[in-house]
């Protein structure tokens, strides 16, 4: 289970976010980026954020820890901005969090290195989950002394939108050509060679085990929170082995 907190204090609207995430301060004392479970692209983002950002830390990646936040809608009531109070207002309940990385800048890939090994494994991640969201336009990764962190992984496993069709889904390339990192002779085969061991039924039923009941319950299809956790492992499990193979659009690919 993420751990859970309760939101004390809107601080103000992330402006950068298409989701238009909101900055907020909590019982903790500690400062959250807040992804709104009343966002126009609803819960399932939530899901998908969960379950990569907690795959991804497992494989070693660096991640911002996630907590879940508990909203009460009165928190919008002083909000000046219209759609900021709305979407607080439509927020009630378990919404997403993560800590606040101060000090970040926006990767930028004319302005930063990174080496083969370590943009290896974030393309052959980003293959596994299917993110399409981490272009040069839009890299969704962020740089502090400590390292490169990953940021927004709402638009993954575009299976989870089609669950009937989910196993052929899931079985198709991964394009690369857009990569932010695809500049950086990334080593996938290394990167797969280490991680794709690791995608076990035990570490996805781990991983699984943190996406909260409340945003799988009702799917269409499953009887319980529990049938739909191992239909978000499936896919992931059966396209660790092979990912790498049908990555395209990488520099010197054969
Ligand atoms: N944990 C964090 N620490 C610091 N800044 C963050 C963090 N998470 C997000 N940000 C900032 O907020 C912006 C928006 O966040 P994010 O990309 O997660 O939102 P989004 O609405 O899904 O965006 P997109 O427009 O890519 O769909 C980021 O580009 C980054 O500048
Ligand atoms: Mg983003």
């Amino acid at each position: 289970m993420l751990k859970e907190v309760i939101a004390t204090r809107f601080i103000a609207p992330l402006r950068e976010g298409g989701s238009l995430p909101g900055l907020i301060e909590a019982d903790d004392l500690g400062t959250y980026v807040l992804k709104f479970t009343g966002a126009g692209q609803g819960r399932k983002t939530l899901v998908a954020e969960v379950v990569c950002g907690e795959l991804a830390r497992r494989l070693g990646l660096r991640v911002p820890r996630l907590v879940t936040v508990e909203l009460d809608p009165v928190l919008g009531l002083g909000e000046p901005d219209q759609e900021v109070q709305q979407l607080l207002k439509s927020s009630g309940g378990t919404n997403l969090g993560m800590d606040f990385l101060s000090g970040a800048l926006g990767f930028d890939p004319i302005a930063f290195e990174v080496d083969p090994g370590e943009a290896g494994r974030i393309v052959w991640f980003d293959a596994l989950v299917n993110n399409v969201d981490r272009s040069w336009r839009n890299p969704n990764m962020l740089r502090r002394s400590d390292g490169l962190w990953l940021i927004d992984h709402g638009a993954t496993m575009i299976w989870h939108h089609n669950w009937p069709g989910a196993a052929a889904s899931a079985a198709r390339p991964y394009d690369a050509s857009d990569h932010a990192l695809r500049t950086f002779a990334p080593d996938v085969a290394s990167a797969a060679a280490d991680l794709a061991p690791q995608v076990t039924e035990d570490l996805l039923a781990e991983v699984t085990a943190e996406i909260p009941d409340v945003w799988l319950a009702g799917e269409q299809g499953f009887g319980s929170p529990g049938e739909l956790r191992s239909a978000y492992a499936r896919p992931l499990i059966a396209r660790a082995a092979t990912v790498h193979q049908r990555i395209h659009g990488l520099e010197g690919e054969q």
